[in-house]
């Protein structure tokens, strides 16, 4: 039995975090709009104890979205936490995270107290949110450079005070993939309780190990991620959600898992959240930049012509794109010319595709870039020396 993989996006709280200036209540709750309709579970919608328009924000998108989970952090402190429950108090469900810092470093130069302290200060902050509801969850910031003895220590003790899921953060983007996979492995054979909540990873992308790092953990057993769309957040950003996404939809039968994602919104909700925050996407951004469906050598050209699938793992149309892009390059070939010109209606008794291809390679040598309208006038050149 395939077991499903919870999506908790966290574009609203630790994405917005990176922007330059926050996004008002209507362009979060547009946002929002858009993830529950991509099925996402649940939408950490912010922090609301920080800002009166982000506790406004909260209760704006908890009043609205009916069909995923809202999701506000608190620190382990009793007014945060009493805040994060009134922005939505409205909604039958909701859920409370807390986070605490586990790692030495943020315990003794951050918080400034012992470890003792620190599992003391988390209980009392799990058992406050489970005051309110029965979701809670309780994340071990840092827990990428935690001692395992430590990680294990407070998981079990935050279980014990009523946590139900219990998130393990590569906060600073510090693991690799074998190392992080480990961990969760630990947590899961030496946390005598772990059976009683649910794993969830939430990594960044300092070394670029976010989607890697999210992977090798649901193989260890992790059952929720966490991350944003397009992957913005702190610094390098947080998990890309569509990377994961995809890899979890393209390797179903091998990880024996699934997600309730619909990945045809992914495109959409992907737009959406650039033009909001104003962070353009790179053109080679898998699953989401301009280029990740687009083929430009003659070879791969010919090959996509031939069967997609000889490229193309994903159908752009999957997620939402509209076409497959074969862009006209002095890499393209003849398969690419006739494909264009099969396109605008020429048949190949019109043209005559050797020379047409002679004059083309020519002309994007000198321009780059050659579109089909150009195709339509070499083709009607006899003599092309004279106009190019
Ligand atoms: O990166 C992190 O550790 C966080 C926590 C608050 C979950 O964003
Ligand atoms: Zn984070």
């Amino acid at each position: 039995m395939k077991e499903k993989i919870i999506i908790l996006d966290t574009t609203l709280r630790d994405g917005e975090q990176s922007l330059r200036s926050s996004m008002s209540i209507e362009e979060k709750l547009n946002i929002a709009l858009s993830l529950e309709d991509m099925g996402v579970d649940f939408i950490e919608a912010g922090f609301p104890v920080s800002s009166p328009g982000d506790f406004k924000a909260v209760q704006t998108i908890s009043n609205t979205i009916k069909n995923s989970r809202i999701c506000s952090l608190a620190r382990c402190i009793d007014k945060d936490i009493d805040i994060a429950a009134e922005s939505m108090n409205r909604s039958k469900y909701f859920r409370i995270h807390v986070f605490l810092g586990t790692s030495n470093l943020h315990v003794t130069s951050k918080l400034q107290k012992t470890f003792t302290q620190i599992i003391e200060m988390a209980v009392k902050g799990v058992k406050r949110a489970k005051r309110y509801t029965d979701d809670v969850e309780f994340s071990c910031e840092d827990a990428g450079r935690t001692s395992i003895q430590n990680l294990c220590r407070i998981i079990e003790s935050v279980i014990d005070a009523g946590a139900t899921t219990i998130n393990i953060p590569d906060t600073v983007g510090y693991t690799i993939p074998s190392e992080y996979k480990k961990i969760i492995l630990q947590v899961r054979n030496e946390v005598h309780n772990i059976d009683k909540a649910v794993i969830s990873v939430h990594c960044h992308d300092d070394l670029g190990m976010a989607t890697g790092n999210s992977i090798s953990a649901l193989e260890a057993g992790a059952r929720q991620i966490e991350g944003t769309i397009n992957g913005i957040g702190e610094r390098a950003g947080n998990t890309a959600l569509e990377e994961v996404i995809l890899a979890i939809k393209i390797k179903e039968k091998l990880l024996n898992v699934y997600t309730s994602i619909k990945i045809s919104n992914i495109c959409n909700t992907s737009k959406i959240v650039s033009s909001t925050c104003g962070i353009s996407i790179p053109e080679n951004k898998a699953i989401i930049g301009n280029n990740a469906f687009s083929h430009s050598s003659g070879i791969h050209q010919d090959g996509v012509l031939k069967n997609r699938k000889n490229y193309e793992i994903i159908f752009p149309e999957d997620v939402g794109f509209k076409t497959k892009q074969l862009h006209l390059t002095s890499r393209s070939g003849r398969a690419a010319i006739k494909f264009y010109m099969d396109k605008m209606g020429y048949k190949e008794v019109d043209y005559n595709l050797n020379l047409l291809y002679k004059k083309f390679l020519k002309l994007s040598d000198k321009i780059g870039q050659v579109f089909d309208y150009h195709l339509e006038i070499l083709s009607f050149l006899d003599n092309q020396d004279k106009l190019i």
